[in-house]
Formats: structure tokens, C-alpha cells, sequence
């Protein structure tokens, strides 16, 4: 038996308990100077900090390294392509130390199998591998002229259960798939949900959104919060604001 499934079956979820230490916020710019200010404002305030493929792309692993010092690091750069290349990749990412790290369902079980034995392979503590399902900018519509088969839910439903047998920790999912994932899927998957939006925050062009506070009750295991924190004139005060709604909800956390 694989390293991967002993991982997968011993259930590898450890998520604190405090709120502030749920919460990554997107850095969605390409600009470093913009990202290392924000990250230096934002110390102690959020858990970590999510670097996609826009920063990624712009200023490379030097740039990612220069901004995140020693924060924790989501590195979304959802990888797919063949299992070989996929499995470079992983080793190459791991030397950027990212506690999670992100790659398509839709590349397959030899594909994510190749991931997981790859970081299991570095010397540094291994990343969260978190499973993007479905697209959420994708719809019906999309899935029939990809010749997929939907509806969305179901094929949602479909790709992280082959992420969890494939031996991943877990997916992306939308606030509105909480519940549905977590009963098919069990407690030890991680879920990691972005569509987050405290009341007072414009929704943008997210559409399907929740409370942050609503979104870990309904079992969220880690927050993505951008706009509602970076888009703010004091991106301090609004994170410290969403730990703060978090607190005071019914059966709020620290
Ligand atoms: O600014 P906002 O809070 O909408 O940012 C959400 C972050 O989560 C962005 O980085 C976005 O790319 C990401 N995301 C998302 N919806 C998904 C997957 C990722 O909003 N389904």
C-alpha cells in the first residue's frame, strides 16, 4: 500500500481551532510591491496568505518567496497536465514550502496519485494537496459542450470523490457545497471555501456568497477572503473585523 493512501486513511486534517488561524486571503495582484504590504500588514491577522497564478506568473518563486517570509503559504497554481510533469512540478513547489497546494481533480487519479507521492517524497513537511472540483465560473451549459456530464452538483460530487480516493486532503469548494461535501466525503477532508463575504463587504462578481462566520458553522475547514479585506482602505481593521464576527457568532470560535 502507498504511502498516499496511508496518508489518506489516517486522515491528515489538522485545523485550528482559532479563527483568524482559518483565514487566507487572496493576494490577487501582480504587483510585488502591493503584495509584501499587504502581507506585512496583515501579520498576525489572517492565517496565511493565497499566491496564485497572477502573482505567480509575474514575479515567479523569488517573488512569492520575497512576499511570504514566513507566513503560511497557499500556493493556488492548480496544476494539471500529464501525472510526469505534474509530479515535477509538486517537487518543484515544495522547496517554496506552501502549506497548501492546489491541482485539477479533472487531471485524473494517475495524475493526482503522481502529486501525492511526490510530496510525500520531499524532506520538508508535505502541503495539503486541495483538489479543484468544477470551475464555479463554469455552468451547465459549458459542462454539455465540454461533453461532460453535469448537472454541476453531481459532477462536483464526482471529482471530489475521486480527489479523496486518489489520496488527496481535500477540495475548493463553494460555500454552497459545504454540506453536501462533507457528508460525502467525511470529516477529515479539508474543505477550503473563497465566495466569502462578511455582510458589510460588496459581493463583486461573486455570486453565490456566505458569512464567514455561517460558512465555518456549516463545516469550512479554511476561509479564501480577498476583496473584503484587500479591497479596503485598512485591510488591518477589516480582517480584524471578520475574526471578530467570527468570535461573536452563535458557537463562535477564538
Ligand atoms: O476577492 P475575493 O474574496 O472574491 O477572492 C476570492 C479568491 O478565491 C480569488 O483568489 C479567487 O480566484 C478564488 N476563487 C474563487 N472561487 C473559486 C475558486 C477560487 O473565488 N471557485
Amino acid at each position: 500500500m502507498g504511502l498516499c493512501y496511508i496518508r489518506a486513511m489516517t486522515g491528515a486534517k489538522d485545523i485550528p481551532s482559532n479563527a483568524m488561524e482559518r483565514i487566507f486571503v487572496a493576494l490577487d495582484t501582480p504587483d510585488l510591491a502591493r503584495a509584501a504590504r499587504l502581507t506585512r500588514a496583515l501579520r498576525g491577522a489572517v492565517g496565511g496568505i493565497k499566491v496564485g497564478k497572477e502573482l505567480f506568473t509575474a514575479q515567479g518563486p523569488d517573488g512569492v518567496r520575497a512576499v511570504s517570509g514566513g507566513e503560511r503559504l497557499f500556493l493556488d497554481l492548480k496544476f494539471h497536465d500529464i501525472p510526469n510533469t505534474v509530479a515535477g512540478a509538486v517537487r518543484a513547489a515544495v522547496h517554496l514550502r506552501p502549506f497548501i497546494l492546489t491541482l485539477h481533480a479533472a487531471g485524473g487519479r494517475a495524475m493526482m496519485q503522481a502529486a501525492r507521492e511526490a510530496a510525500e517524497d520531499a524532506e520538508t513537511q508535505p502541503p495539503r494537496l486541495i483538489a479543484i472540483t468544477l470551475l464555479t465560473s463554469l455552468d451547465e451549459g459549458d459542462l454539455e459542450a465540454l461533453g461532460q456530464r453535469g448537472p454541476v452538483r453531481e459532477q462536483v460530487k464526482r471529482l471530489a470523490t475521486l480527489a479523496r480516493d486518489s489520496g488527496l486532503d481535500g477540495a475548493v469548494c463553494s460555500p454552497h457545497e459545504i454540506e453536501a461535501l462533507r457528508a460525502l466525503c467525511g470529516p477529515d477532508f479539508t474543505l477550503v471555501v473563497p465566495g466569502i463575504r462578511p455582510v458589510w463587504a460588496a459581493t463583486g462578481d461573486q455570486k453565490r456568497v456566505m458569512a464567514p462566520a455561517e460558512a465555518l458553522a456549516a463545516g469550512a475547514d479554511y476561509l479564501v477572503i480577498g476583496r473584503p479585506i484587500t479591497g479596503q482602505a485598512d485591510p488591518l481593521a477589516a480582517a480584524r473585523k471578520i475574526a471578530e464576527e467570527i468570535a461573536a457568532a452563535p458557537g463562535g470560535m477564538s
